[in-house]
């Protein structure tokens, strides 16, 4: 089954906007002639409108980093899904462990996020992921299983390209730990099985599983090289234009 690798850069609460602009005119010129993969940058959201401008015309997507399930209102601090697809944007990062472990993050919230995003015709990339004390304690499987099913509760997909689902194991984030490729690919092979269950199997093998944690341009081939290793979510290593340049041109 097809599906096209997708390699997204999380730039988290990074860059000024000129910076942004910068960096992004990089990837933009990392990314040309790639026909085969998909390429996506999420910068902060004061950056993302000029970002959007910077790459438009060169096929890379740019995403909110978090998105709102309103589509106005009463909701301070929060951004609206139509207010990122006016800019340009196509994707929203939900769910991610920073929002769920720093900010408090509920999974019916996210699940909300999921949907509002999805309604909007933004695609929902949803962030999954165990910390370090439940590895230890052999929870993976289920706590993958609890926030994938309430991450996805009530969610159809009618196209399996508009949905995303991103493996961040917690304890590999932003540590230098990446999983080894074969926890990784368990970890996906878990996934998606889990989805054939939620869905069926014909759109749970569409639907792109993308790694992160720790992800740089050493380890990006051997990761991607799993069978159900689909893409890749980046935190610093994006932050680098040569080396999110690299891992842009992984080789599988
Ligand atoms: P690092 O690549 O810095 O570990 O961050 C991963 C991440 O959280 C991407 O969303």
């Amino acid at each position: 089954m097809q599906r096209t690798p997708l390699i997204a850069g999380n730039w988290k609460m990074h860059t000024t906007t000129s910076e942004a602009v910068a960096l992004a005119k990089s990837v933009a010129e990392a990314s040309r002639g790639l026909a085969d993969r998909q390429v996506m940058i999420a910068p902060p959201f004061t950056a993302l409108a000029a970002v959007a401008e910077a790459v438009k015309g060169s096929g890379v997507h740019v995403a909110g980093q978090n998105v709102c399930w309103a589509e106005k209102g009463a909701f301070t601090g929060e951004i609206a899904p139509g207010m990122l697809l006016d800019i340009g944007c196509t994707m929203a990062i939900i769910g991610h462990s920073e929002r769920r472990h720093i900010f408090g993050e509920t999974d019916a919230m996210i699940n909300k996020r999921v949907a509002g995003a999805q309604a909007a015709g933004l695609i929902p990339i949803l962030c999954i992921g165990e910390t370090l004390a439940e590895r230890e304690a052999e929870r993976t499987f289920a706590v993958l299983e609890a926030q994938l099913r309430q991450g996805l509760a009530g969610i159809t997909v009618a196209d399996p390209a508009q949905l995303v689902i991103a493996y961040e194991p917690v304890w590999a984030i932003g540590t230098g730990k990446t999983a080894s490729k074969e926890q990784a690919q368990e970890a996906h092979a878990f996934v998606r099985n889990l989805l054939a269950e939620i869905y069926e199997k014909n759109i749970a093998c569409q639907i792109r599983i993308l790694y992160g944690g720790s992800v740089n341009s050493d380890n990006v081939d051997a990761l991607m090289q799993q069978a159900d290793v689909d893409g890749a979510l980046v935190g610093g290593a994006a932050l680098k234009a040569d080396t999110f340049a690299r891992i842009i041109r992984f080789q599988k």
